[in-house]
């Protein structure tokens, strides 16, 4: 892989702004001359974007947590694969709408599924691939959920969308913890604030590394 392309991953729980701040983050560095592709999981490619609708569909029969994990790095393999690692090996930035820490906050923290498995995915699935940077954008659960279901007015939830505000209050812990275990890849950024602030602070992290000036 070359040296200079930055693998950023933005996380949070729904109702957060996540996609908004990406389409923010991907203008300014636009504005700044900076190659960079605009991806999400899970999906990114059509095969994942397939696994994605199986995965988020609500349906008869029920997932069982093991094999929701399972597709959540089944999509991953493939984005991986044929979009995320040829982007950064052209030396494009690869802004990605969730990744990994994904796994471990919801089958994680939200179903209960052990780290360790989680771990050994991720091992699998990524070798040594890590994000250089991610974004977690938190807000209080009840605060979160309020602007996602007014966003969400009128269309069908998805699998996860249905779920309770004690899951999301699971995920949010675990994607807390994450970030105090590896607070130097992963920054906190109160999402409470208005759009333009949080841009400003994302936009910092990347100043902070040097990354731009
Ligand atoms: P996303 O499209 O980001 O949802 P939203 O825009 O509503 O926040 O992600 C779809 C869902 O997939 C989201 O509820 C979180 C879930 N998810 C996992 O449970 N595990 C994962 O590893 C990933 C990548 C996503």
């Amino acid at each position: 892989m070359s040296g200079t392309a930055r693998f950023i991953t933005v996380e949070g729980i729904e109702g957060v702004g996540k996609t908004t701040q990406v389409a923010r983050l991907s203008e300014f560095l636009g504005g700044q001359g900076i190659a960079h592709v605009v991806t999400r999981e899970p999906g990114g490619t059509p095969l994942a974007e397939s696994i994605r609708q199986v995965v988020l569909t609500v349906g008869e029969e029920s997932v069982p947590g093991t094999a929701e994990l399972l597709l959540m790095f089944a999509a991953r393999a493939v984005h991986l694969a044929n979009y995320i690692r040829p982007n950064l090996n052209a030396d494009r930035w690869v802004i990605c709408d969730r990744f990994t820490d994904a796994s471990y906050a919801y089958q994680g923290g939200g179903r209960g599924l052990p780290s360790d498995h989680i771990h050994a995915l991720e091992c699998m699935v990524q070798g040594d691939l890590r994000p250089d940077l991610t974004i977690l954008l938190d807000a209080p659960v009840e605060h979160a959920l309020r602007r996602a279901r007014q966003r969400n007015a009128g269309i069908v939830e998805d699998r996860f969308e249905r779920e309770k505000g004690q899951f999301f209050e699971r995920v949010r812990s675990a994607y807390r913890a994450r970030a105090a275990a590896e607070p130097q890849r992963i920054a906190i950024i109160d999402a409470t604030q208005n759009l333009d602030a949080v841009c400003a602070l994302i936009v910092g992290q990347l100043k902070a590394r040097s990354w731009i000036s």
